[in-house]
Formats: C-alpha cells, sequence, structure tokens
C-alpha cells in the first residue's frame, strides 16, 4: 500500500477555536495540515496569512503545507516560510517566473509544490519535474471549500503519476476538493496520495469532544484501506 496522508483543510475548521480544531484532528490521525491562502484576487475570497500559520505552528509537529492562492506569489513566500511552513505550494499561472518562485521556496528550507487548476495544462510540469516536491491536483476551482469533485481531475491525476514514476524523484501526489469517503478510494486509485478534505472533515463533528474526528479519519482510512 502507498503512503497515504490525509491533509485536513483549516478553511472548513471552527475559526474562533482554531487551535483546539487542529490539535483534534491531528490526535484523530491526520497527517498535515493544509493551510489555504486566499487574497480576493487571484481568488474570490479572502483568508488566513502567516501570522496564523506562526500561531498554529507550536501547536504541532505536522507537516503544515499552504496552499498559496495569491498574485504575486513571490513576496508572500520568506514570510510563510518564517511563520513555520514545510511546504510551500503555488499556481503557476499566478508567477511571472515559476523556476525562480520554486528556488525562491527551496532557499528559504520549505519544500516546494505546484498547483493545478481543473483547466491548468500540465505542460507546467515539463522543466520543473526535478526541483518539486509535490504536484496539487485541483478538483474543483478554487476559492471555497463544499464545492463537488470534478471527475476529469482523475485523469489528470493518473498522467501526473504516470510522469511522476516515470521521472523516479519522491514527489508527492496531492488532490484538494470534493474530497469525501465515497469517492476517496477512486481517486487514490488514479494516483494520488495525499489527500486534502477540508468539509468532509470538519463538518462531520462540531462538539468539544477531543476524539471528534476519529470517526471521520477512520473512514477515509479504512477506504484507503480497500485500495
Ligand atoms: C479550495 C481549497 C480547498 C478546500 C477544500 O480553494 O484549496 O483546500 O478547502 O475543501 P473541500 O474538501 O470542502 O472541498
Ligand atoms: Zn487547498
Amino acid at each position: 500500500m502507498a503512503n497515504y496522508r490525509i491533509a485536513p483543510s483549516i478553511l472548513s475548521a471552527n475559526f474562533a477555536k482554531l487551535g483546539e480544531e487542529i490539535t483534534a484532528v491531528i490526535a484523530s490521525g491526520a497527517d498535515i495540515i493544509h493551510f489555504d491562502v486566499m487574497d480576493n484576487h487571484y481568488v474570490p475570497n479572502l483568508t488566513i496569512g502567516p501570522l496564523v500559520c506562526e500561531a498554529i505552528r507550536p501547536l504541532t509537529k505536522a507537516i503544515i503545507d499552504v496552499h498559496l492562492m495569491v498574485e504575486p506569489v513571490d513576496r508572500i513566500v520568506p514570510d510563510f516560510a518564517k511563520a513555520g511552513a514545510n511546504i510551500i505550494s503555488f499556481h503557476p499561472e499566478a508567477s511571472r517566473h515559476i523556476d525562480r518562485t520554486i528556488g525562491l521556496i527551496k532557499e528559504q528550507g520549505c519544500k516546494a509544490g505546484l498547483v493545478f487548476n481543473p483547466a491548468t495544462p500540465l505542460h507546467y510540469l515539463d522543466h520543473v519535474l526535478d526541483k518539486i516536491d509535490l504536484v496539487l491536483i485541483m478538483s474543483v476551482n478554487p476559492g471555497f471549500g463544499g464545492q463537488k469533485f470534478i471527475p476529469e481531475a482523475l485523469n489528470k491525476l493518473r498522467a501526473v503519476r504516470a510522469r511522476i514514476d516515470a521521472c523516479g524523484r519522491d514527489i508527492i501526489l496531492e488532490v484538494d476538493g470534493g474530497v469525501k469517503v465515497d469517492n476517496i478510494a477512486e481517486i487514490a486509485r488514479a494516483g494520488a496520495d495525499a489527500f486534502v478534505a477540508g468539509s468532509a472533515i470538519f463538518s462531520a463533528a462540531k462538539d468539544s469532544d477531543p476524539h471528534r474526528y476519529d470517526t471521520v479519519v477512520g473512514a477515509l482510512r479504512a477506504e484507503l484501506a480497500k485500495v
């Protein structure tokens, strides 16, 4: 079985008690904190920045996976590195110099990822597959949680999986948008090995039970065990 990672998107967490939410979701067995950064410019929504990343960093040793939905990209990268991000991913259309942005992220001591919107072609991988650590395939248009999974993402995942396997490097293939208990196995079969899930996890429980996410994270893992 592949080394599958579950990455709750805190976009759907209760922001009034974000620290508790992070502690609870990691205690439930999730692997990665997915941190969605939106700027009301590249995407039509506004979320959280480096200050929030810095505030949550001491709460967990888990990887903080920063998904930048911002334009321009480069100015904010060092701020997230200082705030404790482990992986920083960006949309190639939002950077004027993609190779330079990848270099900047790595110089700052972080792993670098490229993010593909549903209609963004994969040719952006052509000359950077030897440098990146993660490919993130969007299975919804970016900007909001709670949208429906776009099935064409499965074809895209298969294509990227083939390219990653052919290049032989250890590159995470992450999927983001509309991932649920009832489709995660099919998505894994298409080649993903990291699964962002926002609404599926955080709307599964609303109480103050520190084990409130055990059931849903367990159900996601049980589905992955069938692959
Ligand atoms: C969308 C974000 C996603 C989103 C996923 O722009 O990148 O991470 O929060 O949410 P769900 O799992 O609810 O589709
Ligand atoms: Zn995201």
